[in-house]
């Protein structure tokens, strides 16, 4: 019987540094009976020497068009707009299952080319929970740029443009020199701190040196008693990353930032969970979201007030790409040693069984 075998593409989308396997899950599907081919990418944030090294047999660039029809291809993001058929299986997150903008013409690609998406926001556990999700390095990154944020405000500048951090120590020291030396002294309080996102925020703020009782660590027990919330203005960063699932009063509005005038504590509102244009949007004190290059949205705070800025980007593991790989990865790494038996295994059945639903909605939309 040939071994079974997942060929790794590159990445298209501009900034995409991270990816769907890493040298460290290759390996481990190779000791399992695997064959691992990878695209030679120079975008990934690892080398491809790194995959060479674990025993991954190299192709070249955006080669998988022409891969044999029986191999699976896994990547990360979506694909680049096309209208080209996909006779291939693939493992990636396409964002077209919640009618997005384009959402029925990435399905009729495979439609017309008889393949099979297997979208990795949809692979879940027997309780309906994601197996592989990038939470916890968002909340990570997102109480980083926070920090980052304050440092400058309190020098009266402007945070400049984020890049990507080679890994998560090198962060943790940038973020701790433009303080100074520590976070000693910052407070922080931290909504859905009980999540993926908010925990990733309160382990940053702890890594640069936050005491433990100036972490504020809040979840649904603490906002049972309903919003605006005093405590907010009280500290030096807020960071909010919670799941929104259904309305919920406001965490923090206007008219409490102009009657605390001089005397709000609070600097940076990190909304990590970005619901930006959601009209439930419980942070409605901004309404865009920022960018790497341009990481704050001033507030209006009222003449003679302390500045305040919100950091809402949408896309923050991309700052912590080989951390943030290796957790995806690692959590996915179960599913992936099951999709030999995928016409059997759970995960995978449930996956295929979502994707025939939205694909027959998408023949019906497109007219095929
Ligand atoms: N900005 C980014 O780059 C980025 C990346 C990944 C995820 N996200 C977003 O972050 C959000 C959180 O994701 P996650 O994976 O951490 O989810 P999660 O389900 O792991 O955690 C959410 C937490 O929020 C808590 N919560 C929900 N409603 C609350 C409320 N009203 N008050 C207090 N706590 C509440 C839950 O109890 C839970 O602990 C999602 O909206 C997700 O889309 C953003």
């Amino acid at each position: 019987m040939s071994r079974p075998t997942l060929w790794l593409r590159c990445e298209k989308k501009e900034f995409e540094r991270r990816s769907a396997l890493t040298p460290t899950t290759a390996k481990k599907l190779i000791d399992a009976g695997f064959d691992i081919i990878v695209e030679r990418d120079d975008q990934r944030i690892f080398d491809d020497a790194e995959f060479e090294a674990v025993g991954c047999k190299l192709v070249e660039n955006n080669s998988w068009p022409s891969a044999p029809k029986e191999i699976p291809i896994i990547g990360l993001k979506e694909l680049p707009v096309s209208t080209e058929p996909l006779p291939h299986t693939h493992i990636q997150f396409a964002h077209c299952y919640k009618t997005q903008a384009g959402w029925s013409s990435v399905l009729a690609r495979f439609h017309n080319g008889g393949g099979t998406l297997y979208d990795l926001e949809f692979l879940t556990d027997e309780s309906g929970r994601r197996v592989a999700a990038f939470g916890y390095h968002a909340g990570f990154a997102g109480a980083a740029a926070g920090a980052l944020a304050l440092a400058s405000q309190k020098k009266g500048k402007k945070l400049g443009k984020l890049e990507p951090y080679a890994n998560e120590t090198e962060m943790v020291e940038a973020v701790k020199a433009a303080l100074g030396g520590t976070g000693k002294g910052v407070k922080a309080l931290v909504i859905g701190a009980l999540g993926r996102c908010g925990r990733g925020a309160v382990d940053l703020f702890k890594k640069i040196g936050l005491e433990e009782d100036d972490i504020l660590k809040w979840d649904m027990a603490e906002t049972a008693k309903g919003g605006p919330f005093q405590e907010i203005l009280d500290v030096d960063i807020f960071v909010n990353c919670i799941y929104l699932s259904s309305p919920i009063p406001h965490f923090l509005t206007h008219k409490q930032i102009d009657a605390a005038g001089k005397d709000r504590q609070l600097a940076v509102v990190v909304d990590v969970s970005c619901d930006t244009t959601n009209p439930h949007n419980p942070i409605p004190i901004y309404n865009i979201n920022t960018t790497f290059s341009n990481p704050t949205v001033p507030v209006e705070v009222g003449e003679g007030n302390p500045s305040m800025t919100v950091i809402s980007i949408d896309h923050l593991p991309t700052l912590l790409p080989r951390e943030a790989s290796e957790q995806f990865s690692s959590d996915l790494l179960p599913s992936l040693l099951q999709l030999p038996s995928r016409q059997t295994a759970r995960v995978w059945t449930d996956a295929e069984k979502l994707y025939k639903e939205k694909l027959a909605l998408a023949v019906k939309a497109e007219g095929l």
